[in-house]
C-alpha cells in the first residue's frame, strides 16, 4: 500500500514546480514618486546586486520606475539612496523579497514627502507611512 505516498510526493514536486514557475515569471515594477512640493527635485540612485539603474533626477510630481523578475532564490533586493536639499542622504530598501513578496506582488509604489516615505501595501490598497527622515 505505497500509493498515498507515491501521490503525496507527486503533490510535493508538482508545488514545487508550480512555485518556481511562479517566482520565474512574476514581473515586479517599482516605482519612487517625488512629491516634495515647491519645485524640489530629488536625486535617487538605485541598484540591486548586478543591476546599477543610474544616479536618476526625478522632478518635483514626476517618478522613476523599473520592472524586474525576481530570482529563484528570494533574494532580490534593490536598494537606493536618495536625496534633496534637506535630506542630503538616505539609505533605503526600494524592492526586497523577504520584506515585499505578499506585501507588494508586483506593484511596488513609494512616495517620497516633506514628512517622509510612503509605501503602497498592494495587499490592503493603502498608502502606509514607511518612514520618518532624520533629522
Ligand atoms: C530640477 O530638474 C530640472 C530638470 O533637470 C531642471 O530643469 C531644474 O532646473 C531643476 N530644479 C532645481 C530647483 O534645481
Amino acid at each position: 500500500m505505497h500509493a498515498p505516498a507515491v501521490i503525496g510526493n507527486a503533490l510535493v514536486i508538482l508545488l514545487i514546480l508550480s512555485f518556481c514557475n511562479s517566482v520565474r515569471t512574476d514581473n515586479v515594477h517599482v516605482s519612487v514618486k517625488n512629491r516634495l512640493g515647491n519645485g524640489k527635485n530629488l536625486t535617487l540612485h538605485c541598484q540591486s546586486k548586478d543591476t546599477d539603474l543610474g544616479e536618476q533626477n526625478v522632478i518635483d510630481g514626476g517618478e522613476f520606475g523599473w520592472d524586474f523578475s525576481v530570482n529563484v532564490w528570494g533574494s532580490t533586493l534593490f536598494y537606493c539612496d536618495m536625496g534633496w536639499d534637506a535630506v542630503q542622504e538616505y539609505h533605503f530598501d526600494a524592492y526586497s523579497f523577504e520584506r515585499d513578496f505578499a506585501r507588494c506582488e508586483t506593484q511596488c509604489s513609494w512616495l517620497v514627502s516633506g514628512e517622509g516615505m510612503y509605501g503602497l501595501n498592494g495587499e490592503t490598497g493603502f498608502w502606509e507611512f514607511a518612514y520618518d527622515w532624520p533629522s
